[in-house]
This record gives structure tokens, sequence and C-alpha cells, in this order.
């Protein structure tokens, strides 16, 4: 019988990868005390619980001002909201994350415009964005994926050059430094989702950072129902509003979830780093280019880079099939680029200003990043990250499954 997991052999792990999300008495002490006060809601807002929670988020990322919000989707497109981005304006993205992103703009009936991302990190490249520049561009979101950072310095000095607000969508890098700024500090703006899967949880949540007071102030009406409180929205005018606010049990258990950020993305950082020094003389298997400016990473998913050439020719999903037999989940398809994902389905009915860009609709032919093709569909394996969660026997397991399936490549091909 074949030793290959795939074709009926022993898997490498055979014990589910570290739960998540991590909790413990101190959660369910602080959900006791939101139920009791019967103070649940997002109204006052911020409210008791959000606002301690966004002195300590912000404090942790080196921004003046945390606001929170009700997931990582309404966080984006308050952020574009407050940097004044209207209907016709046009938003650099990367296709390569999630529909999010490219969503956010589309809300407004702005124009998502695609750039491709750099092939050695995965995120959008400044010189990719430089060129998508038209007299319509007002905002860039560049998204930190991959346990790596996009140029921040380079997509910044671009933005002053052409006078444009950058958002950056940091749903995968919480706790994270660029040159020991804190990541979402560095942009005009930076956005963070809190929603099941992330590196810090409460099932649902999002938050807004910024050091701009207008900016800032801007975003706690936009989630606030447009209010403008007295002594406290110093910008001039009023503005429609929405109820994004988050609620108190929420806020409640990120409080809790912040203890631990801190020790939980050291502990993923260092296993990730061991698979990666594990992983240097495995042919056909490298990490992303790690920028020596990431100061401290958060590890959300690690992305391993996979070349046939060094499983003699054997194709990336029908490797990852035979890593996740092993016991390693690998995902391939975390993402595709997403002018290709019927998950951005927008048409020009719905959302007339993308009709003089993309015609009746984005299609999977609108744009086209060959980077970001390759990554998705012959390069990228994505692990999550509760895996970085243990300790060095998970990451040696990931090492012998991988060198498992190369010593028995000839059976899969
Ligand atoms: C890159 C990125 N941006 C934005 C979001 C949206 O966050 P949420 O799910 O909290 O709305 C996500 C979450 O899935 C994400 O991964």
């Amino acid at each position: 019988m074949s030793e290959l997991a795939l074709l009926g052999g022993k898997p490498v792990r055979s014990e589910p990868f570290p739960p998540w999300p991590v909790h413990d008495e101190r959660e369910a002490k602080a959900l006791a005390a939101v139920l009791a006060s019967s103070n649940w809601g997002g109204y006052p807002s911020p409210n008791t619980h959000a606002k301690a929670f966004a002195e300590r988020f912000a404090a942790a990322h080196t921004a003046r001002f945390c606001i929170p919000a009700a997931n990582g989707t309404v966080t984006l497109e308050i952020a574009l909201r407050a940097a004044g981005v209207r209907a016709g304006d046009e938003v650099i993205v990367t296709p390569y994350t999630w529909v999010a992103t490219a969503a956010a703009p589309v809300y407004l009936n702005a124009v998502p415009v695609f750039a491709d991302v750099d092939p050695e990190t995965y995120c959008l490249d400044p010189k990719a964005v430089e060129a998508a520049i038209t007299p319509r561009t007002k905002a860039i979101i560049p998204v930190h994926l991959g346990c790596r950072m996009a140029d921040m310095d380079a997509l910044m000095a671009i933005a002053a050059k052409h006078n444009l607000t950058v958002i950056e969508d940091c749903a995968h890098m919480h706790g994270a430094r660029w040159k020991d700024r804190g990541v979402g500090s560095i942009g005009h703006l930076g956005s963070f989702s809190f929603q099941s899967s992330k590196l810090m949880t409460a099932g649902e949540g999002g938050a807004i950072l910024t050091s701009d007071p207008e900016l800032a102030e801007r975003c706690h009406s936009l989630v606030n129902c447009g209010r403008k409180l007295e002594g406290y929205d110093s910008f001039d005018g009023w503005m429609l509003g929405w109820n994004d606010r988050i609620g108190e049990f929420q806020a409640a258990v990120l409080g809790c979830q912040m203890d631990r950020l801190e020790e939980q993305t050291i502990l993923r950082e260092k296993n990730a780093d061991y698979l990666y020094a594990a992983l240097a003389d495995v042919p056909g298997i490298r990490p992303l280019r790690r920028d020596p400016r990431i100061t401290r990473t958060g590890n959300y998913q690690v992305i391993l880079r996979y070349d046939p050439a060094g499983f003699g020719g054997l194709k990336r999903d029908r490797f990852a099939e035979a890593l996740t037999a092993e016991g390693i989940e690998v995902d391939p398809y975390f993402y595709i680029p997403l002018y290709q994902s019927p998950l951005l389905t927008v048409t020009a009915a719905d959302y007339p200003m993308i009709r003089e860009r993309y015609g009746d609709a984005i299609t999977t032919d609108s744009a086209s990043c060959p980077v970001a093709e390759k990554a998705a569909y012959q390069e990228a394996l994505w692990i999550h990250h509760p895996l970085f969660m243990g300790d060095h026997r998970d990451m040696d397991q990931v090492v012998d499954a991988i060198r498992k399936i190369q010593k028995n490549v000839g059976e899969l091909l």
C-alpha cells in the first residue's frame, strides 16, 4: 500500500489544529458583567466597553484614535466616506483579497480599479498603483496579507504626490508593526475585522484607526447615524450616517482578546519563522519575501509558494490535496482575483458609475493582474493561523508531510 495518506497510507498528523478562538473565564466574566449591567447596545457611541477597548487598541497600534464598528466591511466603507470619496471617484485596490476590499468603493458608487500585487509579497505593488492612477483616483486600499505588508513607505509617497488617501486593510494583521509603527497607523486610516476567523475576535466586529482628529470625528458620526455631538464633531456641516455601532458584548470580549494579542502574535511569528527555516532546503516550497521594515508580523494566514519543479511537475492543487490528506490543511483558493469572483457581482444597473470603466458589469475579463492570477491558480498555499499556536512539533509535521509527498511524488503523477 502507498505511504501517502491520499492513497490510503497513514497521515503524518491525525490530531486537529489547535482550537480557535481561544477564550477562558475572562470572557465568561466580562460577558456576564455586561448581561447584568443591562447596558448592552452600542449607544451612546462608543459605549463603555467599546470606548475602553478603542483606547487600548489605538495605543497598541500607535494610533491616536480608534473607532469601533460592526464589522470590517463597514469600516472600509466608512473610511472611504470619511476621506470624502464620492460617486464616480476611483479607488485603487488589490485584486488578491476578500471581496469587501473592492466592494467598499462600490457601495459608495465609486469605482474600484485593480492594480496587481508584488510577486514576492502578494501585497499591492506600488509600481502597479502608480500606473493605475488617473485624474479621478482618490484613494488606495492596500491589504497586508500572508504575514507580509504592502510597501507603506512607497505607497505613502505616491499618495502624497497625487493627494490620495491611503486606507490600510488590516483584517489579517492585528498587532503587526512596520518600522515599529503599528499597522493601520501608517496610512491615513486603517481598517480591522474581528470576525470569527481573525487574529482576535468577538465573532463579528471591526475598528478604524486614524491619527487625524477630523477623520476620527467623521468616522464616529458615520458609525452613529450621522450624530454630531456637542464639543466633539468639530467639522462643518451634517452628514448622513448609518447605525454601524458595535455592541457591548462584543466590545467586552475584544477587551479580553486584547490581553492575549501580543503573546499570541509572538508565538505565531516564532513558529512561522521556525517553519520557514526548516523549509529552506526543501525544493519547490518557498515563503513570501519578508521586508526588513516589518518589525513584527501578524500571522493570520501563512502563505507558502509552490513550484511544481520541486515535485516532478505535480500540479499545485494535487499537492494541496495530498498535504491536506496528511493532516496539514492547506487552502490553495483562499482568494481568487476579485474581478473573477462571483462574490463581486457588480452591474451598472445598480452602480451606474462603473459603466465608463467596465461597461454593463465587472466581469472576469474586466482586469488583468497576472501576478495575482499566478498566485491564485498556481502558487499559493494558505495555512490558517491556529496551526501556529502550538509548538515546533507542529511545524516539524508540516515539513515531514511535505518531504513525504516529495519522496513519493511518482505515485501522484
Ligand atoms: C482582507 C479583508 N478585508 C475585509 C474583511 C471584512 O471583514 P468582516 O468580515 O469583518 O466584514 C475581511 C474579512 O473577512 C478581510 O479578510
